[in-house]
């Protein structure tokens, strides 16, 4: 069979991971064809914390403003709520999602963006919608059936669904974003590690005005703790926001040796009403689904031309709310390597650098989504209540601790709410990503603060380290106040220096930014120089950024040669 047509690279779903790379694809000018499985996109809400790496790149994508037009902002989403139902007994709160005070400030330190709440079921058209704008093809109804790869490139076999007949797609390269049950990752032989089927729960989502139970305290997440709530899913019962207040998904877990149970009509108005603990709420129910909370992770991302991302590489419950955020993370990771390899400019070794960059980030994922959900037990033993589903005890465990004695019931319970930080604001999880690869040129001009950091999981530590995402600071630009986050990236190295750097040559592929008094960007503030000093880079020196944000390589000060200093670093951060 001959193909049908040929491109440079096919991408495989159109998720969060896939829609990420077909945007990315076309911004670069890189031709490529989308196939993915279903006539429409996503319908359920599935993944929404979108944290502020991903807005990160979303700005850089170009569609930041229009996520934010329909996001639920950070102010409503951080209250989260520990509760014996909504109606019901309250056990206790966390500030979440960078709404804690001191937590805001380092977030508002940390990036331009911020954190917000964006269902799956709005973010995946933007993506995509974007991507056709731009140039994206995208076949809906497209299944991949299977592929060969050779030396020059990959054939891809796909059935279209409507027509009930099969054809092949010819390509330099193949992106499986899949997702968990990754056909493209199997037929490339991705050695996976972990378990599936952890777990099982059930997602319901339902419309209702919640707003007399939640206005006061309003938050994306309220966990619920009922007879059976540690049971399966991912720690207790849960009743998330979808859109405030009358849209809804309750999170809810059964024993997976039992299997699912029959998700009728009365069954989830039943289970929606015990959670929000009104008997006769009215309530639509809009959709119903159960999965299961795997732990597994691919130890590599790739097999000679064909490349997975998202799902189909790490799957892990929504505990932490990483799921599309990594996703997306995996395509930016890769799309400018892919650009820059089929226009030549880099040798295809680059691509290597994929796995040896995002599998760490993976696997780090996959074990603090699981090890959130463990660590919600600790409530349950601080109320008392582990190991027990009979409500009377329950009830009477729980009440003990408003008796006058029970300091330590208390302060058990406190602490044990304050851990969840770790699941519901953990800042440097989201943004201390290191890279550690051929593209990236270490250096000793200055060691890591990561490697010192009191607690590198919950708080973020900005470092201009080669491999660490360049650190945030507001400088100053002729139209306004910019930050080097966005003035970096865009398909292009960046590569900034200041006073006395003038002699750095820039190119079609390395945008030069001068920061400093007289220039195009300046540093009124004295953020960016304080910043490089104390990491031993001089005004001279440089700092060079890969178009995914991260540190290529850094400079103390102006070499005597600097173009070729550049050029042979490039050559190497290329491969080529
Ligand atoms: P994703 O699964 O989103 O996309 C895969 C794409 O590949 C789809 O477009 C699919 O149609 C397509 N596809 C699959 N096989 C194909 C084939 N053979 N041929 C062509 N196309 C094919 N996360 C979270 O953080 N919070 C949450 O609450 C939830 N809830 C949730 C509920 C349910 C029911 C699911 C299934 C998942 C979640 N998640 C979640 C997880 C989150 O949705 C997930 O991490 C991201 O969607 C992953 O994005 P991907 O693009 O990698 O895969």
């Amino acid at each position: 069979m001959a193909p049908v047509v040929t491109t440079d690279v096919v991408v495989v779903g159109s998720g969060p991971a896939g829609a990420a790379m077909a945007l990315a694809l076309a911004r670069l000018g890189v031709d490529h064809l989308v196939v993915t499985r279903y006539e429409t996109l996503a319908a359920e809400p599935r993944a929404h914390i979108t944290n502020q790496r991903t807005m990160e790149v979303l700005r850089d994508l170009g569609v930041s403003d229009r996520v934010e037009a329909l996001a639920t902002p950070q102010d409503l989403i951080g209250t989260t709520t520990f509760c014996t139902s909504l109606a019901g007994e309250e056990l206790g709160r966390v500030r979440s999602w960078g709404t804690d005070p001191h937590s805001q400030a380092a977030h508002r330190l940390a990036s331009p963006a911020r954190i917000c709440d964006m269902p799956q079921n709005l973010m995946e058209p933007i993506l995509v919608q974007a991507a056709q704008r731009e140039g994206s093809r995208i076949r809906f109804s497209t299944e991949y059936l299977g592929h060969t790869q050779d030396d020059e490139g990959v054939t891809v076999e796909v059935r279209d669904r409507l027509r009930d007949d099969t054809y092949e797609i010819r390509a330099r390269y193949l992106y499986g974003a899949d997702g968990g049950r990754s056909r493209v990752a199997e037929d490339a032989g991705l050695p996976m590690r972990g378990e599936m089927g952890v777990a099982g729960s059930l997602n319901i989502v339902f419309r209702a005005d919640l707003s007399p139970w939640v206005a006061h305290r309003p938050s994306v997440l309220y966990w619920v703790l009922q007879p059976g709530s540690d049971v399966g899913g991912i720690g207790m019962g849960v009743v998330r926001m979808v859109r405030p207040w009358d849209e809804w998904l309750t999170i809810w877990g059964y024993d997976v040796a039992d299997g699912p149970p029959d998700l009728s009509d009365e069954y989830c108005r039943g289970l929606v009403r015990a959670l929000v603990g009104v008997d006769e709420l009215d309530v639509e129910i809009l959709g119903r689904s159960a999965w299961t909370v795997n732990h597994m992770v691919a130890e590599r991302y790739s097999t000679g031309r064909v490349f997975c991302g998202g799902d189909a590489v790490h799957r892990h419950p929504p505990s932490n709310g990483l799921g599309s955020n990594t996703s997306i993370q995996d395509s930016f990771n890769l799309a400018w390597k892919l650009a820059l390899v089929v226009r030549g400019e880099a040798g295809p070794e680059l691509l290597e650098t994929y796995t040896a960059e995002r599998a760490p980030i993976g696997r780090q994922v996959v074990d603090r989504a699981n090890q959130s959900i463990g660590e919600t037990g600790r409530i349950f033993d601080a109320l008392g209540v582990s190991g027990t589903d009979d409500p009377e005890v329950m009830r009477a465990n729980m009440a003990a601790r408003r008796e006058p004695g029970a300091d330590k019931q208390r302060r058990a319970l406190r602490e044990a709410i304050a851990f969840k930080a770790y699941e519901f604001d953990a800042h440097g999880v989201e943004l201390n990503q290191r890279y550690v690869s051929a593209a990236v040129v270490s250096d000793d001009l200055s060691p890591d603060p990561l490697a010192t950091a009191e607690d590198p999981e919950l708080h973020h530590v900005a470092s201009t380290t080669p491999g660490a995402r360049v650190p945030h600071v507001w400088l100053a630009g002729h139209g306004g106040d910019v930050s080097t986050i966005d003035l970096a990236g865009h398909g292009r190295f960046t590569l900034f220096t200041g006073p006395g750097g003038e002699s750095w040559p820039a190119s079609e592929l390395v945008r030069v930014v001068v920061v400093g008094p007289g220039h195009e960007i300046e540093d009124p503030y004295g953020d960016w120089a304080r910043l490089l000093e104390a990491e031993g880079i001089g005004d001279s020196g440089a700092v060079l950024v890969r178009p995914d944000h991260h540190v290529a390589a850094r400079f103390a000060s102006l070499p005597d040669d600097p173009a070729t200093t550049l050029s042979t670093t490039l050559q190497q951060v290329l491969r080529r």
